[in-house]
């Protein structure tokens, strides 16, 4: 038998036989379960003070080596001004899958071919030397199948995951996230790995000029259209922002002074809550999804939020309001006690359903083999969904709305991109609407999509690179031959 706690006694145990009489919803025992779900404003704000110290101890000298939201500087100190041009490459790196991309510059105008490759579970899991002779081979099939063989284009690569930057063309792993775990990457430099591979094969050159984190993509593809975009925040199968910072606030600033004096730091906000700072909110569900990881301890705030980990917590109180026979006539289905088999796009599915038709959701529960339901499983699944999504979107909204209060610029576009906010219904609304109630009064914002960043974002940042690199060489040819000149003379 399970284990029935005291606040819910007053429901009878899960009917072993079908009931022609189906009992009254005991919608007390329901709220009682989802009610963790619900935070007060209080909460949220509470949140954001201690999100806010978490931002501070990362960007300042002494404290960055026990912050656990790191705040890497990431060598980008420019937005893009529209008159990047060119052919280059880009690399994405940060899910299951793994995309090449061609990309022609010219202006305001941006055209990309690219090409999708998976990335296998025992690759995710295996050597890092497997994984970049992986990305080595699909950056040669890509080149073969574009006629680029033979030529060294200029590259960018978004690797999104924690990397400590040394420069924009050196970026040392910190520690994977997402559901990788790559042997022998972790402290070293992904680009050597990459140019390693690529010598290994040794039919393919690339020039990789800059590493980004999605997040600085989606920043750049947007400032690219609208420079007063001064963050960028992803909601995928992972959640992380960056925003612009002011020189003076970075303390561990080893880079130029040149004007502007800013450049874009990757929070890598994910870590919020490792050292126990969102234990007031976690609920028991959390908890199983931590434990259940391949990271446990880590990512906290970012497996409250992302999509690799939502449709988990729903499954987990689905489970339990079944154990207590408050759904399904108390009869799940393997599916639903298996972990990971509710996907985090029925969330959105499920939440997409308008009228009392319940198409989407009954559809989810045939694709989890769910013998029995009736509407009102429909109804309480539906709610479930919604207080889950609601939490995360409010979330992540103290997180933008402790950074644009930090920031103190009076109008701030917000660059979002990632699945779970493209696809979710309600995501954007319920964000700007927390955002707003968060804000310091004056401060002005608005969340716009950003257009494939981790692709264009790349490219914009190689470019910039790229070009700064010409100019380089081109001083260093008119400096060599004025010497010339000199000896000549
Ligand atoms: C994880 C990664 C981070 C990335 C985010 C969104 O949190 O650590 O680098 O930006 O996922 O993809």
């Amino acid at each position: 038998m399970f284990h029935v706690p005291p606040e819910i006694r007053i429901v009878s145990p899960p009917r072993k036989r079908q009931n022609p009489f189906p009992k009254p919803i005991d919608t007390e025992a329901i709220e009682n379960i989802v009610r963790p779900f619900i935070l007060s404003d209080d909460d949220y704000r509470k949140l954001m003070d201690s999100m806010l110290e978490n931002f501070n101890k990362g960007l300042g000298k002494e404290t960055n080596a026990s912050a656990r939201v790191k705040m890497f500087q990431t060598y980008v100190k420019s937005v893009p001004d529209g008159t990047e041009s060119g052919d280059f490459l880009a690399l994405d790196l940060g899910g299951t899958n793994f995309r090449v991309l061609l990309i022609s510059l010219d202006g305001k105008e941006v055209k990309m071919e690219s090409k999708i490759y998976l990335i296998p579970q025992h690759i995710m899991l295996g050597s890092g030397v497997q994984l970049f002779d992986h990305i080595a081979e699909c950056i040669f099939k890509f080149m073969k199948d574009h006629d680029l063989m033979g030529k060294t284009l200029p590259l960018g690569f978004t690797f999104s995951f924690p990397c400590r930057q040394i420069g924009l063309d050196r970026a040392v792993l910190t520690n994977w996230t997402k559901g990788f775990k790559c042997e022998g990457v972790e402290g070293n430099d992904i680009v050597k790995l990459l140019h390693e591979a690529i010598e290994r094969r040794g039919d393919i050159q690339v020039n990789c000029l800059a590493v980004i984190n999605d997040t600085v993509g989606a920043l750049m593809s947007c400032a690219h259209s609208d420079n007063s975009c001064a963050i960028g925040l992803i909601l995928g199968t992972g959640t992380n922002a960056c925003y612009i910072e002011r020189l003076e606030n970075v303390e561990l600033w080893d880079g130029d002074w040149d004007e502007p004096q800013q450049v874009i730091i990757n929070t890598e906000w994910g870590a919020y809550g490792d050292d126990g700072a969102l234990d007031f909110v976690k609920t028991e569900y959390d908890r199983k999804v931590d434990k259940h990881s391949i990271n446990p301890g880590k990512q906290v705030y970012e497996k409250m939020i992302s999509g690799m980990y939502m449709g988990e917590i729903v499954r987990l109180v689905l489970v339990k309001l079944c154990k207590h026979g408050l759904i399904f006539g108390g009869r799940g289905s393997e599916e639903l006690s298996t972990m990971g088999r509710f996907y985090t796009k029925y969330v959105s599915e499920i939440e997409s359903d308008v009228n009392d038709h319940f198409k989407n959701t009954k559809q989810v529960f045939e694709d989890l083999m769910i013998p029995n339901h009736t509407e009102e499983d429909c109804r309480i699944v539906q709610h479930v969904c919604c207080l889950i999504s609601t939490r995360a979107a409010y979330l992540a909204s103290a997180g933008i709305a402790c950074l644009l209060n930090k920031m103190n610029r009076p109008d701030v576009a917000v660059a979002v991109d990632g699945s779970l906010y493209r696809f979710h219904p309600h995501f954007h609304d319920l964000m700007v609407e927390k955002i707003t109630q968060l804000l310091n009064p004056g401060i002005k914002f608005r969340l716009m999509l950003s257009h494939d960043g981790s692709g264009k974002g790349a490219a914009l940042v190689a470019a910039v690179a790229n070009r700064v690199q010409q100019q380089k060489k081109q001083q260093q040819l008119l400096a060599n031959g004025m010497n010339d000149l000199s000896m000549d003379n």
